[in-house]
Order: C-alpha cells, then structure tokens, then sequence
C-alpha cells in the first residue's frame, strides 16, 4: 500500500518525521511512501501550493499522511497562492467531506489540561467536521460599497445533501459510541443554520437509538469548558467544527494531542493533526508529535485495514505518556526526537 507522505510548513516535517519511524516499527515494509512538496514549500519550489504531482500523488495512493501548510513569509500572496489553499484543495479535490477529529483525555494528561482535572478526565467525544461546504466555500471577494468603502464578503451556505451526508456520519459515528449527538448550529439567526437543522432531523429517523440534541454554538463553546463530558458526538458545519475542535483539544491537554481523519465517500482519507504549522516554534524541536502519530494510527484504522497496528500505536502513545513523555506544550522539556523515541520505546 502507498502512502503519500505530504510534510508541508514549519513543524509539519517535523512531525511527519516521527509518525513515519513509528509507522516503519510498525509496518515495516508493508507500507510504502512517496513524499511530495505542498503548502508554503510548494510555492517557493514551484510557484503554487498544491502542484499537479502533488494532488496526482494524493489521488493514486492508498491514504494520505498531512502535516501542516502555512507560511507568514506567504501571507500577502494573492489567496489561490497561498499555503492554506493546498490543504483546502486537497479536501474538495479529494472529495473529502467527513472530518473526524476524537478528542480525549490520557488520564496521564490530566493536570495539563486547561480544565480542572476532575472536569477534564471524563473528556472523551468525536467532532465530526463538515469539511467541504459552508463559509470556506462560498462565494468570497472584496468590494466597494455604494459609498466606495471597502467591503470584504464571503457566503455561507449549505445545501441538503451536504447536510445529510455528514449527518449519516455523525449518527453512524454515534451508533459505535454511546449513541449521544449534538448537532451544533447556529439556527437562531442563519438560514444555513435552519436547514442544517432540519435536515439533521429528517435524518434522524433512521436512527432511532441515538439521542439526538441540538445545540447554539456559542453555549457549545461554553458547555466544551463548563462539562465536556457531557458531549459524545458533536456534529457540525465546517467553520464551527474548526474552532470547537481548537478548543477541545486544549481541554484534553494541548493541540498537540489531537489527531483527524478526513474521509470521502468511498472511504479514502487524508490524516492530520488538527494543529497547524507553528511558525512561533518551527525548527526548534519543539513540537509535539503525538497528534501526526495518532492520525497514522487512525489512517491504519479507517483507510489500511489494520485496526491492531493501530491499537498498537494508541497504547504505545499511552504508554509513553505513563512514563513521563512530556514536550514543552505538555510541561515538559522533551524535544520532538525524544517524544518520537519514547513512542518507539512503548512499542
Ligand atoms: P497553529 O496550530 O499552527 O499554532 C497555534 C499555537 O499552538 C502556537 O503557539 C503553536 O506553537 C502551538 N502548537 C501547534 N501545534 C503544536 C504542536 N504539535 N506542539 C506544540 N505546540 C503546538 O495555529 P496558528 O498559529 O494560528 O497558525 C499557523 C499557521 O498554520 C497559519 O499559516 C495557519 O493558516 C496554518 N494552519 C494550518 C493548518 C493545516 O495545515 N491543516 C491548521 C491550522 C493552521
Ligand atoms: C484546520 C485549519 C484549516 C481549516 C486552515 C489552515 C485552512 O485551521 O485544518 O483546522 O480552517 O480548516
Ligand atoms: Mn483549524
């Protein structure tokens, strides 16, 4: 099987690195890799941020291991040149709409959470991101007002089937937890939102063993703090789902820490941590790879067909944690190698 190993910016290769030993110990040649430029390192090499190869390589392998795109040297460009396209490219090219991002807390983690840790212990829940429509995708642009002031817009939208096919996702999601979905909108005052509502709802009736709620956005920012717990799945759209999942992983420790999985109809998947590409810690050996080694074990799980290798590297992560791993973000002072050794050491 072909992985396409895409690196990208700042601390992207730094994690990629790591997730790349563990998968070596784990799989060893079972796997193969290409690796190919995106992000920042794409357009300085070649003048654009998702190179024809690049999505080439993407499309014919097997999975997709991601690290973060982002360039502060980029952020003038005009927008289709700039870093972030690529990851956005590679979504909509791929047709990858589901985005599951599980946040949980280690037991071990529980004092760096930013919650107290008996709030934060019972943090164990998936956000399941809409990843293909809403504001990202919509019509965008500046422009002068009747006045000649400038106005900047971009359109938020959603059609139904795009509702629906991330629905069916979240309640699938929820029928192999504990059956509990919070669909997180904002209704009260988008049309958007009304429709992602009722359209949750229709689809609901398939599925009628899971509870279903509906939440406001901004009292889900401040249940996430107040009592995580109570979440199991959170399904929402594609800006919404971006900031909660931010926020939750902090919750459960650091950014450092959260994992996804991007999944298209037929199963194929693009995996990334949910952070980005840290310029402020870049080159320094500072960053955290756990989150780039739990999305390989999630790309083992969902686009490999190897659910043991991936057991082997969720424990492995537990076990290294058990025994003191900790990098700056996580109070401690382990650089990004060690963090990568002591994984391989648990396994
Ligand atoms: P960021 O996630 O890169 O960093 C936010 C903060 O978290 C920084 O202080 C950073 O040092 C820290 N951090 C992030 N990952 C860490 C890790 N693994 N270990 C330790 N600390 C970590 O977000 P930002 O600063 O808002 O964005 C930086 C760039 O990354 C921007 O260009 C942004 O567009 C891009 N970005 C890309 C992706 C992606 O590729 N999917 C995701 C988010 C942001
Ligand atoms: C993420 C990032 C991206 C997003 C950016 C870089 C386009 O924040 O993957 O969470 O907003 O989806
Ligand atoms: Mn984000």
């Amino acid at each position: 099987m072909l992985i396409a190993l895409l690196p990208g910016d700042g601390i992207g290769p730094e994690v990629v690195a790591q997730a790349r030993r563990v998968l070596d110990a784990v799989c060893g040649d079972a796997l193969s890799y290409e690796t190919a430029a995106v992000g920042g390192a794409a357009y300085h090499a070649t003048g654009h941020p998702l190179p024809p190869e690049t999505l080439a390589l993407a499309e014919r392998a097997d999975a997709v291991l991601f690290g973060a795109v982002g360039d502060p040297t980029c952020d003038a460009l005009e927008r289709a040149l700039r870093p972030e396209q690529a990851i956005l490219g590679l979504r909509k090219a791929l047709g990858l709409f589901a985005n599951l991002r599980p946040a949980r807390l280690f037991p071990e983690l529980a004092d760096e959470s930013a919650l107290r840790p008996e709030i934060a212990r019972a943090i164990d829940m998936v956000i399941v991101r809409e990843l293909n429509g809403d504001v990202y995708f919509g019509e965008k642009g500046m422009r002068r007002t009747a006045t000649g002031r400038r106005e900047g817009y971009d359109v938020m939208s959603y059609d139904e089937d795009q509702v629906a096919r991330i629905a069916h996702v979240g309640f699938r999601t929820a029928m192999g937890r504990d059956r509990r979905l919070c669909s997180v909108d904002k209704a009260n005052v988008l049309e958007t939102s009304q429709l992602w509502r009722d359209v949750v709802i229709e689809v609901s009736a398939e599925y009628p063993d899971v509870a279903l709620e509906h939440m406001y956005v901004d009292n889900a920012a401040m249940q996430l703090v107040r009592a995580p717990g109570r979440f199991d799945v959170i399904v929402t759209g594609n800006l919404f789902g971006d900031i909660l999942s931010d926020q939750a992983s902090m919750c459960a420790g650091s950014i450092g820490m959260l994992p996804s999985a991007s999944l298209n109809e037929s199963g194929k998947g693009l995996y990334e941590p949910i952070h980005g590409s840290a310029p402020d810690i870049a080159g320094q050996g500072k960053a955290n790879p756990l989150a780039t080694i739990l999305s390989a074990a999630m790309m083992l799980r969902h686009s490999l067909g190897r659910p043991d290798d991936a057991d082997r590297i969720e424990t492995a992560v537990a076990k290294a944690l058990a025994g003191g791993a900790r990098s700056p973000d996580l109070g401690g002072a382990m650089t990004t190698d060690a963090m990568g050794d002591a994984v391989l050491a648990a396994l």
